[in-house]
């Protein structure tokens, strides 16, 4: 399973990066109203990130229309070579990314819920589908059951004649919000987890590292002192 950062704050993005282990990042409209951004400096906030992480940056349009939507995913698009862009899945989002992929524009697919959505967006040529795990918990379902429905469902057809440069559409396990949401979406096979930059701090957080690091160190002087 690859790692993505769900976030656009640049520090967070710099020092996950540093980590040596991030796959890409991806950011949505309330993840850049947190840091407080401003519509004019959004281009060029997409920009900084995309010159941090090599790896595909999620950079959601924000139009309603089809024709909306394309126009803005092709300025997006246009920002930087590993941007992708973040679409709806509604009817106009649907009708946006086939136009972006027939163009090789690559297009993650957000707020989806259901499987029979996540195969429209495979067939509509989406790179990335974004089922959202915490928001199904927020309203006392499993979301981990409803994502692992869909990577059952996807996994049952060959969907590389769907998207550009014949890749098969890849699941991205969206509203992560614990360590736990992480170990349960490599479980049932998610391709990728978009996590909060706090959660992935998480992840590599445990009482038993903490403590078998003491007692090295602690034996450790030991030996220097001997
Ligand atoms: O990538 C989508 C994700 O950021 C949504 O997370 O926690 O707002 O449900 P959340």
């Amino acid at each position: 399973m690859k790692f993505f950062v769900d976030t656009a704050d640049l520090d967070e993005i710099r020092e996950a990066s540093a980590w040596g282990a991030l796959d890409g990042v991806t950011t949505n409209p309330t993840l850049y109203a947190r840091i407080g951004g401003k519509l004019a400096d959004f281009p060029e906030h997409i920009r900084r990130i995309c010159a941090l992480v090599p790896g595909p940056v999620s950079a959601e349009s924000t139009a309603a229309g089809r024709k909306e939507i394309v126009r803005e995913g092709r300025e997006l698009a246009a920002l930087a070579p590993n941007v992708v862009v973040k679409v709806p899945v509604t009817v106009e989002g649907l009708a946006a990314t086939r136009v972006l992929a027939d163009e090789g524009i690559r297009v993650n697919m957000t707020l989806c819920f259901t499987v029979p959505q996540a195969i429209l967006a495979a067939r509509a040529g989406a790179r990335y589908v974004s089922p959202f795990v915490g928001r199904y918990d927020d309203i006392a379902e499993d979301g981990v059951d409803r994502l692992e429905d869909i990577v059952v469902a996807l996994g049952n057809y060959d969907l590389s004649d769907c998207g550009p440069g014949g890749e098969s559409i890849e699941v991205i396990a969206a509203s992560i919000r614990s360590a736990h949401h992480v170990t349960q979406a490599a479980l049932v096979g998610a391709d990728i987890a978009t996590v909060p930059f706090a959660v992935l701090r998480k992840c590599l957080s445990h009482p038993l590292t903490d403590k078998g690091l003491e007692a090295f160190n602690k034996d450790w002087e030991k030996v220097k002192n001997a």
